[in-house]
């Protein structure tokens, strides 16, 4: 597991508690030193820096976060978890809520931290080429954009709002909705294709 990976696994556990923010406390750049205190507080880690760019905006009475120039992303690699980038809103399968703007998900089936990759997939040598077969139902768009994806109990990952799901050999699908395998086992990966009971989810 390279250093990267292990601080997104880290930045999931949120445990920032300030009474007055309806969501966690994140920072918005990977530059540190463009970093803007929020709540009067520096980060306490260069991981947090590095990993979320979330930061919150007043819209009206409340506080909520602010959408970032990230392109909402998830890039299947060959062999390893759903890279996505954005503006995500990640509801795990115990209903707690986490913003990033950068996960590595596992699609495997085999990680001890899920929805996170933990290298797993190298241990139990898991193939996929990668390949994204399905077509876009969606054009592209610049403005950033928000997407929710829900780590579903013994289920995919589903997700809403803009995502273009893409690999290195120039294949690409641009949608705002669907369900991405996390167990490994469908036969339309990286989407979901109901057909395995998603057992090693
Ligand atoms: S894809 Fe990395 S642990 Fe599953």
């Amino acid at each position: 597991m390279d250093d990267s990976n292990k601080a997104f696994a880290k930045n999931l556990n949120w445990s920032h508690t300030d009474p007055q923010a309806p969501y966690p406390q994140s920072n918005p750049n990977l530059d540190g030193s463009t970093v803007p205190e929020v709540g009067g507080e520096k980060p306490e880690s260069t991981d947090e820096i590095a990993l979320d760019r979330w930061f919150h905006e007043q819209r009206g009475n409340k506080r909520v976060p602010k959408r970032l120039e990230v392109a909402n992303e998830v890039l299947v690699t060959t062999g390893g978890p759903l890279k996505m980038t954005g503006n995500i809103t990640l509801i795990d399968e115990d209903g707690s809520v986490t913003h990033s703007n950068s996960l590595n998900l596992c699609r495997c089936g085999g990680s001890k931290s899920k929805p996170i990759c933990d290298d797993q997939h190298l241990e139990i040598e898991f193939f996929d080429g990668g390949a994204v077969s399905q077509l876009s139902d969606w054009m592209p768009v610049s403005r950033p954009q928000t997407v929710t994806v829900t780590a579903v109990k013994n289920g995919p990952l589903k997700f809403r709002g803009y995502l273009r799901i893409y690999n290195k050999k120039g294949q690409e699908c641009i949608t705002m909705g669907g369900a991405l395998c996390r167990c490994g086992k469908s036969s339309k990966k990286p989407f979901c294709d109901n057909k395995q009971g998603c057992a090693g989810c």
